[in-house]
């Protein structure tokens, strides 16, 4: 079917109109676009959009435990299995950047965005400094495949580009961009942009593991022997990215498939996805699927469901091959897109892949070490609250390293010093203030 016959048969009358009367070279690249896209499945999921949110009666939801890595007494053990892994390398990161941030406001790609450190770090530049520390220690480079999307992958390249790789090896770098999908009209239609293109939007990081796979990234990695694969959104200004002590548990586990980090909830209105137990099987029920009654439910002053989904996941190289071939369900979000109100945009969800994993197991991580996401432009999860908790868990760590600070102040430790509080002193500390480690 050429794009005239496919306009006809899914009754899209208004954008055939449009298509006839375009220019010629216009009218080429809108028939590309419609060509690109399943017109049956975008039917489909308009007319699923109309009915209310699906969250069937006769599912078993349960809430999951995640008990705290912290304390526990394998910890050590699973420090020195995540760094044998790393020296092995047997050990990749992989990291999710095709979102759009369009809460925050920024235009660019969010991994770009300066949240106000004194020393001006984006989120890229976080996490590619705290790899190449962890690089460092393993005496190797650490591969790290990146997905943007069709809409901010140049933009990602060039911020790279600019800061030289902050460092890295470029060999072990690879960016692939991710699927996109027609966003529509409340009416069903699909939307056009001020060129008369149509709307492509991300799909969602559902599509991450096909993705991986036909970029030619996961066989990249396999060619290299990775066996373990630490995933991670982009937003979090304390990733502990590749954390060896998470991929030596995940390592220790034996037939464990994938691990997922999860933290206690903030409180019953914070938008994150919670971790439960669906027909018995872990998964992830994102924040707006969540039932209010089941959101809000207590025992006594603690919410019942309350394991926080904060994206930080370590899989086994088998799991990421089995779950490329699962197929995804499609979750409806109502967006301002090309300034259309109420406009349908569909996603899918990485975590729904997970039901098809054998053995899946939680990880439980605090919160003030590990979790602030960069989502909204004020209040929680903002630019400030990031800047805090960093200048914040970075102070702890020269407290506990006997360093002599400034208890009104807050302290920014520059990755290559330390990855996570090691290796820090007073005599350190002296030495490096105004250079790697800023006050503020
Ligand atoms: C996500 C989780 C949520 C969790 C929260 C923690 C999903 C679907 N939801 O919510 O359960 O509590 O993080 O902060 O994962 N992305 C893409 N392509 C896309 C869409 C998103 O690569 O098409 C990436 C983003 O760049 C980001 C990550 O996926 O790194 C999650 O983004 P988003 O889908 O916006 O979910 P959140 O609302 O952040």
């Amino acid at each position: 079917m050429n794009a005239k016959e496919i306009l006809q048969k899914y009754k899209q009358d208004e954008l055939l109109e449009k298509l006839e009367s375009l220019p010629e070279n216009e009218r080429e690249l809108l028939e590309k676009d419609i060509l690109s896209q399943d017109f049956e499945l975008l039917n489909s999921l308009y007319n699923e959009s109309k009915k209310e949110p699906v969250f069937s009666e006769s599912d078993d939801i349960r809430p999951i435990q995640f008990p705290h890595s912290e304390n526990d007494l394998r910890r050590e053990m699973w420090q020195a299995t995540g760094m044998h892994l790393l020296k092995q390398g047997y050990a990749a990161a992989f990291t999710l950047a095709g979102g759009q941030g369009s809460r925050l406001g920024f235009e660019g790609p969010k991994g770009a965005y300066e949240f106000g450190l004194p020393s001006k770090r984006s989120l890229f530049a976080l996490q590619a400094e705290r790899l190449l520390r962890l690089s460092a220690e393993a005496e190797r480079p650490i591969p790290w495949c990146i997905m943007t999307s069709p809409l901010n992958h140049k933009e990602t390249i060039n911020h790279f580009e600019e800061h030289s790789y902050f460092g890295l090896n470029r060999n072990f770098v690879r960016f692939f961009p991710q699927g996109t999908i027609a966003a529509l009209h409340p009416n069903g239609s699909p939307i056009l942009t001020k060129e008369n293109r149509l709307a492509l939007v991300p799909d969602g990081n559902g599509g991450c593991f096909r993705a991986l796979a036909q970029s030619g990234c996961l066989a990249w990695l396999v060619e290299q022997g990775i066996r373990y694969v630490f995933l991670n959104n982009i937003d979090n200004a304390l990733i502990r990215i590749c954390d060896p002590v998470f991929l030596g548990a995940l390592a220790a586990q034996g037939n464990c498939e994938a691990m997922a980090k999860v933290v206690a909830k903030r409180d019953a209105a914070e938008k994150v996805g919670i971790f439960v137990y669906k027909n018995k099987k872990p998964a992830v029920i994102e924040y707006t699927d969540m039932p209010e009654d089941l959101r809000e439910l207590k025992n006594g002053d603690d919410l019942v469901f309350d394991g926080a989904n904060i994206g930080i996941y370590a899989f086994k190289i088998e799991a990421l091959r089995k779950m490329q071939k699962t197929p995804l369900p499609w979750h409806t979000a109502k967006k301002t897109i090309e300034n259309i109100p109420q406009a349908l945009k569909f996603e899918q969800f990485l975590f729904d892949a997970f039901q098809s994993l054998n053995s899946f197991a939680t990880f439980g991580a605090y919160r003030d070490d590990e979790f602030s996401p960069i989502k909204n432009a004020e209040g929680n999860d903002s630019p400030k609250m990031a800047r805090e908790m960093l200048g914040k868990l970075h102070k702890s760590w020269l407290i506990q390293a006997g360093a002599q600070i400034n208890p009104d102040k807050l302290y920014e430790i520059s990755p290559t010093l330390s990855y996570a509080g090691e290796g820090l002193s007073d005599e350190i500390f002296k030495r490096e203030l105004g250079k790697n480690i800023l006050e503020f």
